[in-house]
């Protein structure tokens, strides 16, 4: 990595695949402002569940998103979404959300109202002086930032994900939403063309943060 290029990491992988804490560890070590956009998935998610809007009512979605303008609010490392000039706390994690999200997810107009928002963090973390973003998802190295100068997609076992997330305290049918995730049309989850596939199922958080590292450090683009 050279010294004052800034950079760009995508990091795409299913559920509980250890994507973000992947990029915490990475983005404190190479100081990248971090963004998480499941999170801004999840806050829509919460916002139309609180609603009480039909999520799948496409026109009722649209009316939504117009009364909730998007910001952000920059905290340490961490860029996070605001709707309506509010962040989410762990209400959007809770078991609706869990159950909610990749329908949401899947929803076209959904995707393109976040598309412009998630690109514009690069800009947001320039002008903040990081050396680089680090962003992660599921359509980060094939929609969102496909130029992006590192793009890796991190798998694991079923089994070892289920495990990762229950350890968390979560009840989550991680399953359910990567069968969602994958086979929805407007931008699945999958290893985009060229992106660095790690499986982590046998490593240590710290080995596969070390292993991301050792590749964004000497320089090699995906
Ligand atoms: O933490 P976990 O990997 O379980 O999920 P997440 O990153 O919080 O994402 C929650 C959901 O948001 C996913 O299951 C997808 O349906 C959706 N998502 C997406 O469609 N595209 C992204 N770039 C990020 C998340």
């Amino acid at each position: 990595m050279t010294d004052k290029k800034f950079i760009v990491v995508a990091i795409d992988g299913g559920a509980a695949s250890g994507k973000s804490s992947t990029s915490k560890i990475l983005s404190e070590r190479l100081d990248l402002m971090y963004v998480n956009t499941g999170s801004h998935y999840r806050s829509i998610t919460w916002a139309i569940l609180e609603g009480d809007v039909d999520f799948k009512n496409e026109r009722s979605i649209i009316e939504v998103l117009k009364t909730l303008p998007i910001g952000h609010l920059v905290e340490g490392k961490e860029a996070r979404i605001t709707l309506n000039k509010q962040p989410f706390g762990e209400e959007i994690r809770s078991e609706a959300v869990n159950n909610a999200v990749s329908l949401v997810a899947a929803i076209p107009v959904v995707r393109q109202y976040l598309l412009e928002h998630q690109r514009s963090y690069s800009n947001l973390a320039k002008n903040a002086g990081f050396k680089g973003l680090i962003m992660e998802g599921r359509d980060i190295g094939s929609v969102i930032f496909p130029n992006a100068d590192f793009r890796f997609f991190l798998t694991a076992d079923e089994a070892e994900r289920a495990r990762r997330r229950q350890l968390e305290g979560q009840v989550d049918s991680i399953q359910k939403r990567d069968q969602l995730d994958k086979t929805r049309k407007t931008a699945p989850l999958t290893c985009a063309d060229g992106a660095t596939m790690i499986e982590t199922t046998h490593l240590s958080l710290l080995e596969v943060a070390e292993k991301l590292q050792a590749i964004i450090q000497s320089g090699k683009d995906t």
